[in-house]
C-alpha cells in the first residue's frame, strides 16, 4: 500500500466526513468539486467577519489574494507574477483570445468535441479581430493530434492553437508537451484550458511549452464556484495590452492615497490581468484547498486517481455492451471515465440508487473520481452497473 493510500482513512475522516459516513460517493469532478474541511472553516471564519466588516483587518485584503497567486504558481512550476487570479475558466479563455496578437489572415486552431467555454470566446473574437476560428474534426473522441501537428508544421498562417488538456465528454488527454514544442517550434500560440485536467493530473509549465493556461477551480481543485486563474508566460505578459481596464491591474493600486492621480500603469506582472475586486471568501476556500493539494503531493494525487480509473477501464474490457469512449492508455487520459452502456438511464438510475454522483454526457456516463475516493468506492460503482 502507498503511503497515500495508508492516509486516505484519516484524509477522509477529516476533510470528508460525510463520504465516511456513507452519504454519497462522489463521482463527479468534472462537475463540481467537493469543499474539503479545511476550506469549509477557513470560509466560515471569513464569512463571519465579512458580515461584520469591521472585523475585518488588512491581511483579509491583498494578502488573500498573494496567497492565492502563489500557491497557484506552486502548483503548477509557475512564478506568482505569472498568476492572474480570475473568477472561472472563461475568463482566461477571453484573456487569450482578444489579447495574444492575432489579426487578418492569421488562423486559430481549435477542435471539435471542445467544451463551449473553449470555442464562443474564440469565435467572438475572430468576428471581432478578423482572424479565422478552425474547428480541426475529431480522431474517434480525441482531438485529432497528428492532423493538428501537420497543420502547426505545414500552414504559415497558424498562429495559434486553442484546446482543452482533457476532455469534459470523453476524458480524452491532449499531449501538452508534443503539441507545445510543435508550436514553440511554428512560433504558434499555445492557449490551453486547464479545467478538466489540473488537479487527476500534476502539471509543470517550466517543461511545458504553454503560453496562457485558464483554469476554473471549481471542479477537480475543489474550491469555491468564482475561483479560478490564468496562467500567463513570463515572457509574454508586458507584451500583452489587456483586454479589459481595471483599477486593480494598475501597478498604483496598492496606494490608496493616490486614488485620484490617474496615471495609467499596468502592474509590471500578470496582475495586469486583473480587474476589479474579486470574491474574496471564495479565493480564501481556494488557497485551503490549494494547501491541501500540496501537502498531499500533484504526483501522489495524479498516481492514486490512475489507480481509480485503471480499475474502472479495466472492467469495461470485460462487459458486453458497454462501450469505452476514453482512450485505453493511462497517457492519453485523466481522472474521467466515459462509459456508453445500452441502457444509460437505466445504468444512472442504479448509480443514484448506490448513492453515487456522477453525470451523463454526450451518450455516456461519466465517472470522475478523485484523490479522496477509494477502489471500494470503484466498487460500488462496478457492482451498480454489473
Ligand atoms: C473544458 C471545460 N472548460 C470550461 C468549463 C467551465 O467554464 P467556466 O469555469 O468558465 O464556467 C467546463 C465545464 O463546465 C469545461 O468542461
Amino acid at each position: 500500500m502507498t503511503e497515500y493510500a495508508a492516509d486516505l482513512d484519516a484524509l477522509r475522516a477529516r476533510e470528508f466526513p460525510w463520504e465516511v459516513q456513507r452519504d454519497a460517493i462522489h463521482f463527479d469532478h468534472a462537475s463540481v468539486g467537493p469543499l474539503p474541511q479545511c476550506a469549509r472553516d477557513a470560509m466560515a471564519a471569513y464569512e463571519l467577519k465579512r458580515a461584520e466588516p469591521h472585523r475585518l483587518g488588512a491581511e483579509d485584503f491583498f494578502p488573500v489574494l498573494d496567497r492565492a497567486r502563489a500557491l497557484v504558481a506552486a502548483l503548477i512550476g509557475a512564478t506568482a507574477g505569472e498568476i492572474a487570479l480570475t473568477t472561472n475558466t472563461s475568463w482566461g479563455v477571453n484573456l487569450a483570445a482578444s489579447a495574444l496578437p492575432l489579426g487578418p489572415g492569421d488562423i486559430v486552431l481549435g477542435s471539435r468535441g471542445e467544451f463551449p467555454a473553449n470555442v464562443y470566446p474564440w469565435m467572438a473574437a475572430a468576428k471581432a479581430r478578423g482572424f479565422t476560428f478552425e474547428l480541426l474534426p475529431l480522431a474517434g473522441t480525441a482531438t485529432d493530434e497528428e492532423l493538428l501537428l501537420r497543420r502547426i508544421a505545414e500552414d504559415d498562417r497558424v498562429k495559434c492553437v486553442a484546446l482543452s488538456w482533457v476532455s469534459f465528454w470523453s476524458g480524452a488527454r491532449i499531449d501538452l508537451a508534443r503539441i507545445g514544442a510543435a508550436c514553440r517550434a511554428a512560433e504558434v500560440y499555445f492557449a490551453v484550458d486547464a479545467i478538466q485536467g489540473l488537479g487527476p493530473l500534476a502539471l509543470d509549465v517550466r517543461s511545458m511549452p504553454v503560453d496562457i493556461l485558464a483554469c476554473g477551480a471549481q471542479k477537480w481543485l475543489c474550491s469555491p464556484w468564482g475561483s479560478g486563474f490564468v496562467y500567463v508566460r513570463d515572457a509574454l505578459v508586458s507584451q500583452l495590452e489587456p483586454p479589459a481596464a481595471g483599477w486593480l491591474a494598475q501597478a498604483g493600486s496598492g496606494d490608496f492615497g493616490r486614488f485620484l492621480d490617474y496615471d495609467p500603469a499596468w502592474h509590471h506582472d500578470a496582475r495586469r490581468f486583473e480587474v476589479g475586486t474579486i470574491p474574496y471568501q471564495d479565493v480564501v476556500g481556494m488557497n485551503e484547498s490549494l494547501a491541501l493539494f500540496l501537502a498531499l503531493g500533484p504526483k501522489r494525487i495524479e498516481a492514486h486517481v490512475r489507480g481509480l480509473t485503471q480499475r474502472l477501464i479495466e472492467w469495461t474490457h470485460h462487459r458486453r455492451g458497454v462501450k469505452l469512449l476514453t482512450p485505453d492508455a493511462a497517457a492519453a487520459r485523466a481522472g474521467i471515465v466515459a462509459i456508453a452502456t445500452n441502457d444509460l438511464e437505466g445504468d444512472s438510475r442504479k448509480l443514484r440508487a448506490a448513492k453515487l454522483t456522477h453525470s451523463v454526457r454526450e451518450g455516456a456516463i461519466r465517472l470522475s473520481p478523485h484523490f479522496h475516493n477509494t477502489l471500494a468506492e470503484v466498487e460500488v460503482a462496478l457492482a451498480a452497473l454489473a
